[in-house]
C-alpha cells in the first residue's frame, strides 16, 4: 500500500458492489467521484449516512459527481441493509455501495487505521476529478458521521478553483466573494476579473466569484 496524496491519481480496482461489479476507473468515466467508506453495514451510523447522501443525489449530479461507498460486507449483506436503509430514512439508495470481503480496496486506499480499529474502514472520504486525480482527502472516525453539506461545499470549492484563479476564503460558500491566487499579478487583475477587485492588502485581493452571472 503506497501513501495516497493529493494530486496523485486514484488507484484504480475492481471490485463487486450492491450494482455489480465495477472498474473503479470505467466507471467514473469524465465525472467527478466520491469514494467514502464507513465502518460496516447495519450500524446506526453509516445508516443516517448513507440515506443522507441518497437524498443529495441530485446536489452530486448538478456537480457531475459519481458517489460509491464502501465496506468491509459483502453484497447480500449490503441488500439487506439498503431495504433498512430505504424504510428507516425514508430515501432509495441509488448509488453503489463496495463489498470490501478481502479489503482489498480499504487497504489499496489506508482505509484501515489499525490503532483506531484493527478490523474495520475509518470514515475515509476521496474526493477525485474528472482526470482520476485525487483533490481531496478527509478522514473521520467511525463516532462522528460526517457532514454532506460541508462535503457539496468543498467540491463546489474544487471545482470553481480548477478552472480559475481563485481560492475560496474561510467558510466559503459558493456564491461568496473569493481570493484572488497570489500567483496573478494586482496589475493583471481586472483583466482577468472583469467583475471588480478589492484589494485589503497587497496579498489579499477579493473578487466576486467569477463563475456567476
Ligand atoms: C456506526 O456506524 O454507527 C458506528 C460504527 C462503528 C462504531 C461506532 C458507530
Amino acid at each position: 500500500m503506497a501513501t495516497i496524496r493529493l494530486g496523485d491519481e486514484a488507484p484504480n480496482f475492481t471490485a463487486q458492489t450492491s450494482e455489480g461489479k465495477i472498474d473503479f476507473h470505467d466507471w467514473l468515466g469524465d465525472s467527478w467521484g466520491v469514494l467514502f467508506s464507513h465502518p460496516a453495514d447495519y450500524t446506526p451510523v453509516c445508516t443516517t449516512e448513507l440515506g443522507a447522501v441518497a437524498k443529495y443525489k441530485d446536489e452530486f449530479d448538478k456537480r457531475n459527481t459519481k458517489v460509491v461507498a464502501l465496506s468491509v460486507d459483502d453484497v447480500e449483506s449490503h441488500h439487506g441493509w439498503i431495504k433498512d436503509i430505504n424504510e428507516t430514512q425514508n430515501t432509495t439508495v441509488n448509488f453503489p455501495i463496495i463489498a470490501d470481503e478481502d479489503k482489498k480496496v480499504s487497504k489499496l486506499y489506508d482505509m484501515i487505521h489499525p490503532n483506531a480499529d484493527s478490523n474495520l474502514t475509518v470514515r475515509s472520504v476521496f474526493v477525485i476529478d474528472n482526470h482520476k486525480k485525487v483533490k481531496l482527502i478527509i478522514t473521520y472516525p467511525a463516532s462522528t458521521g460526517r457532514n454532506f453539506d460541508e462535503l457539496l461545499r468543498v467540491i463546489d470549492s474544487l471545482q470553481l478553483t480548477a478552472y480559475h484563479k481563485v481560492a475560496t476564503p474561510a467558510n466559503w460558500q459558493n456564491g461568496d466573494d473569493c481570493v484572488v491566487v497570489p500567483a496573478v499579478a494586482t496589475a493583471d487583475i481586472p483583466a482577468i476579473f472583469p467583475k471588480g477587485f478589492k484589494e485589503v492588502k497587497p496579498y489579499l485581493r477579493m473578487t466576486p466569484q467569477p463563475n456567476l452571472n
